[in-house]
């Protein structure tokens, strides 16, 4: 099994075990893995020759020093996890210096709009984040494909506009979200939930379940007020926004419009952790 710190290792590692005449999968994670990650990590070792994965909780894309202190760190655990799916996935999991190199600072990027919506709304600076870490990662590992669950469904979408706009040569591959058996969608974020408060975060994945049912019949905005009232009567929940979006442009939906695919989507707090949710609405 071999795990890199160093984004120069394992750099020359891959140009050794020659990359360039091989298919490679990248799957970005921040570690605390879940199901859910070591379901991309499957499917990236079924469709390319090497599957890098990489761990690395990536400080420009925190909003909150507190959330940035109390994310999940389990290295060890993970490399455990990592093993459980291949032993010759490869391990990159460097420090901020490697990869920032004093200057721990985000690139400011235009993704037409996409930024400005719901995460982008309420966590400022979070998409400039994730894009200046993508964009290193996709630089060091030159992935053929690069895996990203539908969970965090905004950031694929704007994981998509980047490589369009600066025309890196990688496929992106979204794949569906993993639930809980109670409905909760797996997320690094649920380690931090009591047992109480993961059975009570199920009502979010049967709200949504419930959202999708009445948006056949009702208009986004009852959809929307169904919602609102119903994270209202719960005292254990704060919710942040319910926005029924185009998936594409991930405009709010003001009125349906025929042949446009619609979901819905959630940011809740819970005990002070915040989850997000999505689900297709049509
Ligand atoms: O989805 C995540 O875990 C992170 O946003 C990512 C894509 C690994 C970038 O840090």
């Amino acid at each position: 099994m071999f795990v890199f710190a160093k984004k120069a290792d394992l750099a020359h590692h891959l140009a050794q075990i020659g990359n360039t005449k091989k298919t490679v999968g990248l799957v970005p994670t921040m570690g605390a893995l879940h199901q859910g990650h070591l379901s991309l990590l499957s499917k990236s070792c079924s469709e390319n020759d090497i599957t890098v994965i990489s761990i690395f909780v990536n400080p420009t894309q925190f909003n909150n020093q507190e959330d940035l202190e109390k994310y999940p760190r389990t290295i060890e655990r993970d490399i455990e996890k990592v093993r459980s799916v291949s032993e010759n996935i490869l391990i990159f999991s460097p420090t901020v210096e490697d990869i920032y190199e004093g200057n721990t600072q985000s690139v400011a990027f235009n993704y037409d709009g996409l930024e400005f919506q719901m995460e982008g709304a309420h966590r400022p600076g979070h998409f400039d984040g994730v894009g200046t870490i993508v964009k290193k990662l996709f630089e060091i590992v030159k992935p053929t494909n690069a895996y990203f669950g539908e969970k965090d469904f905004q950031q694929l979408q704007i994981v998509r506009k980047l490589v369009k706009k600066h025309k890196i040569p990688v496929n992106i591959i979204g794949c569906p979200i993993h639930r809980e058996a109670s409905g909760l969608a797996m997320s690094s974020r649920n380690e931090r939930l009591s047992e109480e408060a993961k059975e009570d975060a199920s009502l979010i994945y049967k709200v949504l379940l419930d959202a999708k049912q009445k948006f056949s019949t009702k208009s986004a905005k009852e959809v929307t007020d169904f919602v609102t009232q119903t994270f209202a009567k719960h005292p254990a929940f704060t919710l942040e926004y319910f926005e029924i979006a185009d998936e594409t442009t991930l405009l709010t939906c003001k009125r349906k419009s025929v042949g446009k695919k619609y979901r819905g989507f959630i940011a809740v707090f819970i005990n002070n952790i915040r989850l997000i949710d999505n689900i297709a609405l049509n």
